[in-house]
C-alpha cells in the first residue's frame, strides 16, 4: 500500500511511479480546502484506509514543509496502528532533503517496523525512483 499526501502534484507522481512498480494499491490523503498553515484534522477528508488490515507494507509519501512532513501526512500516522507492517517512508522536496522528517513520523506513530526509506527531489524521474525501490 502506497499512502501519500501531496499539494502540488510532485509526490503524487512519485507515489504512483512506487504503487506501479511495487504492484501496490493507492490511498491519497485529501484535503477539504488546500491550505498549509493551521491545518487541522477537520480539514482533512479522511485519514482511514479501507481494508488497512490486509497491508504488510505501507510507504508512506510526503513533501517536506519547513524540514518536516506535510502536517496532513504528520496527522495521518498519529492516526494509524502500524503494529505487524513494514513501513517505507519517502519525502518530496525541492532542495533540503528528508532531514529528520521520517525520524519524527516514526516517534509519533505506533508500532511498524521503520526502514530507513528514500529521498526524492521534485525532479526525480522514473528510472531513479524504481532504482531506488531495487535497492531496498
Ligand atoms: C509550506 C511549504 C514548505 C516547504 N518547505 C520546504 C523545505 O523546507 N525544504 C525543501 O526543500 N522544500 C520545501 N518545500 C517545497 C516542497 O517540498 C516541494 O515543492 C515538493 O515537491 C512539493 O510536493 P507536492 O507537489 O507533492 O506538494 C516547501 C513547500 C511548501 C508548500
Amino acid at each position: 500500500m502506497v499512502v501519500y499526501y501531496s499539494l502540488s502534484g510532485n509526490t503524487a507522481k512519485v507515489a504512483k511511479e512506487i504503487a506501479a512498480g511495487a504492484g501496490a494499491d493507492l490511498f491519497a490523503i485529501e484535503m477539504k480546502r488546500p491550505a498549509v498553515e493551521g491545518v487541522t484534522r477537520d480539514d482533512l477528508v479522511s485519514l482511514q484506509v479501507p481494508d488497512w488490515e490486509k497491508y504488510d507494507t505501507v510507504y508512506l509519501g510526503y513533501p517536506i514543509w519547513s524540514h518536516f512532513a506535510a502536517v496532513p501526512m504528520q496527522y495521518f500516522v498519529e492516526d494509524n496502528d502500524f503494529t505487524g507492517k513494514r513501513v517505507v517512508p519517502f519525502s518530496i522536496s525541492s532542495s533540503t532533503g528528508a532531514g529528520q522528517s521520517a525520524a519524527r513520523l516514526r516517534h509519533s506513530a505506533k508500532g511498524g517496523k521503520w526502514l530507513k526509506g528514500f529521498s526524492f527531489f521534485a525532479d526525480t524521474g522514473r528510472d531513479e525512483i524504481l532504482a531506488a525501490l531495487r535497492k531496498e
